[in-house]
């Protein structure tokens, strides 16, 4: 790690998705004055910093990730002063911006696209990747050929995602000097850092099977962030090619790339063949190892690592490996009490911190996702509806895109009028208001979480050691530094019985528990807090 990675180890980021965050006018959709008006909510938790899906011009086809002008802001979220106000009253609670940053596509509004699609010697026909016939057999994650048909002149354009999504040709120098002129106009606004969407794709080798991880993939990342007039901002990008090869390459402290990743293969781990809509049942084992794989990965090459379990793409974690009934509180608080304090950056996302969980319809009209509605359409003839709908309440992005419940009033306290996509279902039940007024709450253990993780360096810059046993039904880890030493124990099982003789004091306990006997209820967690003399495991 270099000296600013080492800095942002004190991150703690907030993922805000402005299209579901607050809406401040009464048109159902959230945007930028929506989140000043909540800002001293966030600081209260104890973040520092917030990251922002995109708010730029877009058509919406993928919420915001099919940008249309890159340097302006969406019309139902706001202007350009709303965001200045927005990053101003941020800055003054010490709450860093980090930007979304949409490198591999563009939307097919964006007028680039425009003209590229007119002529085929149009100044910015080179700017996407046009060809005759499809080059390769490559998919779109959004489902189908990735490669699109365009009658204007009879030549196919490459779209990894949406189809209103064309992937910019990186290898023309013209783009890759609008990309940095991107990143400069935002930089020159004070923005604090930028979060990289699918940026592992921007370089890409048409005879391999993946569209990641081109040749050039280095020479570009080092090209955007490896120039002193950025060199202070943090970055992290989405690779999910990440790999225990490139990952030191990506992230080296001396390599002038990213500070950091996301990478996912905790999440990848309940993916059935690479489909997130067939339901799968939880494995510990299997995300445990995910987790401590990486864990010791990142801290063996010494690298700043992310820790997440949710964002505006992922189900609700308590739904997908806990229980989202009747140990719901225990479930969101052991769960965040596990992945938080391990080594890393916690990234948490809008609503996890009040324990929200997955959105339940059997009406295809109640979601929005283009994702989920393609899957839908392609899907619905061969196979029941019954099984259909429940895959895709299973996996759905839409899972974490339905308003934020902040009370249990009209719209659950989001908008004065209807919203863009339901009301999250069970927001009488789950929302801030509650949360924030109860001392059992999820909110409140959150608080105190970040609170104990802040409050002692062993948690920031710690060792990491994984002490689990396989047979345990639970994942235990250790933080330490120096003589202070602490050891986190999250519970997945029915009673379970751990033997493990640690005399210590409880620092943390999502149950209140005030002694530690080896028995543990479902969902329980603890923290203790050791001197490294008194550990003793049998
Ligand atoms: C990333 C984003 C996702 C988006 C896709 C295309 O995976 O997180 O929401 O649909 O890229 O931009
Ligand atoms: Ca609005």
């Amino acid at each position: 790690m270099n000296e600013q990675q080492k800095q942002f180890q004190n991150m703690v980021v907030y993922q805000i998705y402005p299209r579901s965050f607050k809406d401040s006018n009464g048109d159902g959709i959230g945007d930028l004055n929506g989140i000043i008006e909540k800002l001293d909510y966030i600081k209260e938790l104890g973040v520092n910093a917030i990251w922002l899906s995109p708010c730029y011009k877009s058509p919406n086809e993928d919420n915001g990730y099919d940008i249309s002008d890159y340097c302006d802001i969406m019309d139902e979220f706001g202007t350009l002063a709303d965001w200045k106000r927005m990053i101003d009253e941020m800055h003054k609670r010490d709450i860093k911006l980090i930007m979304d940053f949409v490198a591999n596509h563009t939307s097919s509004e964006h007028k680039w696209f425009k003209e590229s699609r007119k002529s085929k010697d149009n100044p910015y026909r080179d700017y996407y990747y046009w060809a005759d016939k499809p080059l390769n057999d490559w998919k779109s994650t959004f489902g189908g050929s990735a490669w699109q048909y365009d009658e204007a002149t009879d030549q196919y354009y490459l779209h990894s995602f949406a189809v209103g999504q064309p992937d910019l040709n990186w290898e023309n120098p013209k783009v890759r000097e609008e990309m940095t002129g991107v990143i400069d106009f935002w930089v020159d606004l004070g923005v604090d850092g930028f979060r990289c969407d699918v940026l592992d794709q921007i370089s890409k080798d048409f005879d391999s099977e993946s569209i990641g991880n081109g040749p050039r993939l280095h020479e570009y990342i080092k090209l955007l962030f490896g120039r002193p007039k950025v060199s202070h901002i943090f970055t992290v990008g989405e690779c999910w090619g990440a790999n225990a090869d490139n990952i030191r390459l990506l992230t080296g402290g001396d390599r002038k790339e990213l500070s950091t990743v996301f990478q996912f293969d905790h999440i990848l781990v309940g993916c059935c063949n690479g489909c997130k809509f067939i339901p799968q049942e939880f494995v510990l084992d299997d995300v445990r190892d995910a987790l401590v794989k990486w864990q010791n990965i990142m801290q063996d090459n010494d690298l700043l690592t992310t820790l997440f379990f949710e964002n505006h793409d992922q189900p609700r974690s308590i739904s997908k490996y806990a229980n989202d009934t009747d140990k719901r509180y225990e479930s969101a608080t052991m769960l965040a009490t596990m992945m938080f304090l391990q080594k890393g950056i916690p990234f948490i996302y809008q609503g996890q911190e009040i324990g929200t969980a997955n959105y339940c319809s059997d009406n295809i009209g109640d979601f929005r996702d283009v994702e989920t509605i393609n899957y839908y359409n392609s899907n619905c003839k061969n196979v029941s509806e019954d099984k259909l709908m429940k895959g895709i309440n299973y996996g759905s992005r839409d899972n974490s895109r339905h308003p934020m419940s902040w009370s249990k009033g009209l719209y659950g306290g989001f908008s004065e009028s209807e919203p863009w996509i339901p009301m999250y279902n069970r927001y009488k039940e789950i929302n801030a208001e509650a949360d924030i007024n109860s001392e059992k709450s999820v909110y409140n253990y959150y608080k105190q979480l970040l609170a104990l993780r802040k409050s002692s360096d062993a948690f920031i810059n710690g060792i990491y050691e994984n002490i689990t046993d396989n047979k345990w039904g639970a994942y235990i880890y250790k933080r330490s530094l120096d003589n202070e030493e602490y050891i986190v124990i999250c519970n997945f099982e029915d009673q379970n019985k751990i033997n493990l003789d640690i005399n210590g004091e409880i620092v943390l306990s999502n149950t209140n528990r005030s002694s530690v006997n080896g028995i543990y209820s479902p969902y329980e967690c603890v923290v203790l807090k050791c001197t490294k003399t008194e550990v003793d495991m049998v």
